[in-house]
């Protein structure tokens, strides 16, 4: 593995900060709607007993009340707005079983942003995911129901960084997390997501290539290339938390543990790991080894989300939680239908360099 570090140590401007900037100029010309009623009735239990029986196992019965009126509003309104919801493997169940119509790692949600015909997108996850879809659906327009969902990945750099990094290793290609603002995709060469980063680096043919801003994602790549890579200092706040001893622990009290991690994690919990990879590819593990006993390295709502679909296999459940995940909530879904908010704006032209990037990680295929 070669792998080098560097530290700019520039101050970036918070991804959040630039959201809210995005929001608030951003009004187009649909109609508020008045807001429907969400009581508990009969009516509305029958009409969601369905949905409930996708998440019987990780809802309890006493909150399904809470959820279904909010579950049934959602639904019927994405009929009027002609909508759909893409949500991402993180988002609570109630999200991700009863009114998401696509789910997906960041990769699988890009290719249905791209290819989406509904006339509005509201995206389930966090601001960077939202801004992917409208830079490769830039006819669409792209609701985040909550513009202060950011991420400390996207955050940790900025378009001035990348043109520092530019300066500092002349020639050497750079390559973006999708977990970062729209303006750091137009400046580098290509994204990559962590389904695809190895692939990514490697499609590139060159000795040595620059990765950011994820530095666990880098060593992680790094130990599976010969590209040397050179790594942007930030990381995840949600996997960098987690560690091989404490996963050493778990193994101790659970015998016979299959332990899955994201390569968001650091290095040393990834090679105590069975398997790493996207959450995709860890939704997909699951499915397919079907372990009796197992630990989703990663955010909280993976344990739920693939709980409430499987038979037979023990889910041990320390996770992180991720707070901008969180912030995307059925109430803030239901809001940002009725009143088409925050919708994501993007320069033209910004948008245009960044689909680039974008679009040629995408087709890599
Ligand atoms: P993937 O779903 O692409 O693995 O990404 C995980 C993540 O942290 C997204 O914020
Ligand atoms: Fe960002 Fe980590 Fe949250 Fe994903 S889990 S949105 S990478 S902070």
């Amino acid at each position: 593995m070669t792998l080098e570090t560097i530290d700019l140590a520039q101050a970036a401007p918070s991804v959040s900060a630039e959201a809210v900037a995005i929001g608030a100029h951003a009004r187009r010309s649909f109609q508020p709607l008045p807001r429907p009623d969400l009581s508990w009735t009969p009516a509305v239990e029958a009409a969601t007993a369905h949905l409930y029986a996708r998440v019987s196992k990780v809802i309890p019965p006493v909150e399904w009340p809470f959820h279904a009126p909010y579950v049934k509003a959602i639904n019927d309104l994405k009929k009027v707005r002609n909508a759909v919801i893409l949500a991402h493997n993180y988002q609570t169940p109630e999200i991700y079983n009863c009114v998401a119509d696509y789910v997906g790692d960041s990769l699988q949600l890009a290719k249905m942003a791209a290819a989406s015909e509904a006339d509005v997108i509201v995206q389930g996850g966090v601001h960077f995911m939202a801004e992917t879809s409208k830079v490769l659906n830039p006819a669409k327009t792209v609701l985040i129901p909550d513009s202060q969902a950011g991420c400390s990945l996207a955050e940790s750099i900025t378009a001035a960084d990348i043109r520092a990094l530019r300066a500092q290793y002349p020639g050497v290609p750079i390559v973006a997390y999708v977990n970062t603002s729209a303006e750091v995709k137009a400046e580098v060469d290509i994204c990559c997501t962590s389904s695809n980063a190895v692939k990514v680096v490697e499609s590139l043919g060159v000795e040595r290539v620059i990765m950011a801003p994820d530095r666990y994602l880098a060593e992680n790549v790094a130990a599976q290339t010969s590209v040397k890579i050179i790594a942007w200092h930030g990381a995840c706040e949600v996997h960098e938390r987690f560690t091989a001893e404490e996963i050493q622990t778990y193994r101790a009290h659970h015998p016979g543990l299959t332990v899955i991690a994201h390569p968001e994690c650091p290095r040393e919990v990834v090679e105590v790991s069975d398997f790493s990879g996207s959450t995709a590819a860890m939704i997909d593990y699951v499915r397919t080894k079907k372990p009796a006993r197992v630990l989703l390295v990663t955010e909280c709502s993976m344990s739920d989300n693939v709980a409430a679909e499987t038979t037979g296999t023990q889910f041990v459940r320390p996770c992180n939680f991720c707070p901008h995940m969180k912030r995307i909530t059925l109430p803030r879904i239901l809001d940002s239908l009725l009143e088409m908010r925050e919708e994501v704006v993007i320069d033209p032209a910004l948008a245009t360099r960044a689909r680039r990037s974008v679009q040629r990680m995408i087709d890599l295929g």
